[in-house]
């Protein structure tokens, strides 16, 4: 940990700015510019976390974007590593929504700013994969906060197939759990931008409700929570919300991944405020039989010279047909694409919890000639069979007094589940009850192999 006054490459360190799970930043000053900076300094030796800092700071300074937190430099502090960044001045979102948050107006501006430097990293092929308030830094300006993206620290490139270096290892989970995606909890190898629109869609409901959309004591209870889309209606908590914020909370916040929105462009459409009549124009309002007609017409006219643009105008009118507009295709912006994301192994000392045990039972049935024959030891009227599935290398039961117990028969009683997943310690995984005659299938899923905190 660095002291006020301490000098570090041309930086003197003035205070501490704040801490996050893995690194320390620092208030400094540059000695010869005079200039104020943000040090971010590791404080985990691990190579794998020193790795994700250089990755981090690769990534962040090959994007500029008024919205992203710039990064200048890198270099070694001591033993550790330390990031160079613009240093932003106000609170991180998180202080922001815990003091109060603001008007709708100020949420739809800041979050709009959010979404242009989201939409600016995806441009340029980068997933964030760790969006959350706490990660979103606060500049004071004449016009009021400028939000800023920082924390690129699980940064992954888009579009990298699977099997290539750049792809997670599978079950190595990363992120926080609050803002994970079902597919991060999953741990899916590929992951797209709709992950980093999932974790907008918790920002821009905690910005708009002051409470997380996923809340729990327990990682367990959120995990269920997350991956089956429980989060209360968050018009029952603004009754003035506007229906476009629900619409892009209820777009990002779908389960499967193949009915989320499916990108910041197609997100920051459904946000967009609608255009303001002209003046002396009224609002529409449900269309009339005669305001049917005019659409219905306008409707046809288009798709015809959508047709018509498509596949040419009839030979026999060529010098009477007007020539298309032009249409101009935005270029994406030149970036020079970092080098290739190598996921690190990560550090199995940091288990911390596995997903709850899913239970699935079969209750004792009477034989019938067309009855399967059963796969385990028939049960007996005072034992039940247990059987495990999933990831776990190895799982078990433990009685009340202690006893471990394997799959098969089982006396009828509750147990704790007790698994070991690849390299890791063993770990509870909640609890299960047989009762007599019973067939229960536990299955094991391994959430979360990263200090992760909520
Ligand atoms: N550029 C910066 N300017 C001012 N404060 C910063 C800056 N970067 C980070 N911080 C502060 O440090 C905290 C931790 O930084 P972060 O990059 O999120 O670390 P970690 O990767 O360990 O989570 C932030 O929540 C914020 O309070
Ligand atoms: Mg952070």
């Amino acid at each position: 940990m660095l002291k006020t006054g301490d000098i570090v490459d041309r930086y003197t360190v003035q205070s501490v700015l704040g801490h996050g799970g893995l690194a320390v930043v620092y208030r400094v000053r540059h000695n010869a510019l005079g200039s104020f900076h943000a040090l971010k300094v590791l404080s985990h030796p691990h190579p794998g976390i020193r790795n994700r800092l250089v990755r981090e700071g690769q990534a962040q300074a090959s994007l500029r974007h008024p919205n992203i937190v710039s990064v200048t430099d890198l270099f070694a502090v001591d033993d550790a590593l330390g990031l160079v960044m613009e240093l932003v001045e106000g609170p991180t979102l998180e202080q922001w929504i815990r003091d109060g948050g603001g008007t709708l107006d100020e949420v739809e501006r800041l979050f709009g700013g959010i979404l242009d430097g989201v939409a600016h990293a995806h441009r340029s092929g980068m997933l964030h994969r760790d969006l959350k308030p706490a990660n979103i830094l606060l500049q004071p300006g004449p016009q009021g906060f400028v939000p800023k993206v920082a924390d690129f620290g699980l940064v992954r490139l888009l579009d990298v197939p699977s099997g290539n270096p750049g792809a997670s290892h599978p079950g190595a989970l990363l992120g926080t759990p609050r803002y994970m995606s079902p597919e991060q909890y999953r741990g899916d190898v590929v992951v797209d931008a709709r992950t980093d629109v999932f974790a907008l869609g918790c920002i821009l409901f905690e910005m708009a409700c002051l409470r997380p959309a996923f809340d729990a004591e327990e990682i367990p209870a959120l995990y269920h929570r997350i991956t089956r889309g429980e989060y209360p209606d968050p018009a029952s908590l603004v009754p003035d919300l506007p229906e476009r914020f629900g619409e892009a909370i209820r777009g990002c916040l779908a389960v499967k991944v193949e009915d989320r929105i499916p990108d910041t462009a197609a997100l920051a459409r459904v946000f967009a405020t609608p255009p303001a009549p002209p003046p002396g124009v009224l609002a529409p309002t449900t269309p009339g039989p005669r305001r049917l007609a005019i659409l219905v017409g306008l409707v046809f006219l288009a798709l015809l010279t959508a047709v018509l643009l498509v596949v040419g105008w009839p030979r026999s009118t060529p010098s009477v047909a007007p020539a298309p507009a032009p249409v101009v295709v935005a270029a994406p912006p030149a970036v020079e694409a970092p080098p290739p994301v190598v996921e690190d192994a990560v550090p199995v000392e940091t288990v911390v919890e596995v997903a709850p045990a899913e239970v699935t039972r079969m209750p004792a049935r009477r034989s019938s000639k067309t009855d399967p024959a059963p796969v385990q030891a028939a049960p007996t009227r005072s034992s039940g069979t247990v059987r495990f599935t999933g990831e776990a290398q190895e799982a078990w039961l433990v009685d009340g007094s202690g006893g471990r117990v394997s799959a098969g028969r089982v006396s009828a009683g509750s147990y704790t589940v007790r698994a070991r997943f690849a390299g890791g310690p063993e770990v509870a995984a909640g609890k299960v009850t047989v009762a007599p005659g019973e067939t229960v299938t536990v299955r094991c899923v391994a959430a979360f192999r990263l200090c992760s905190r909520m």
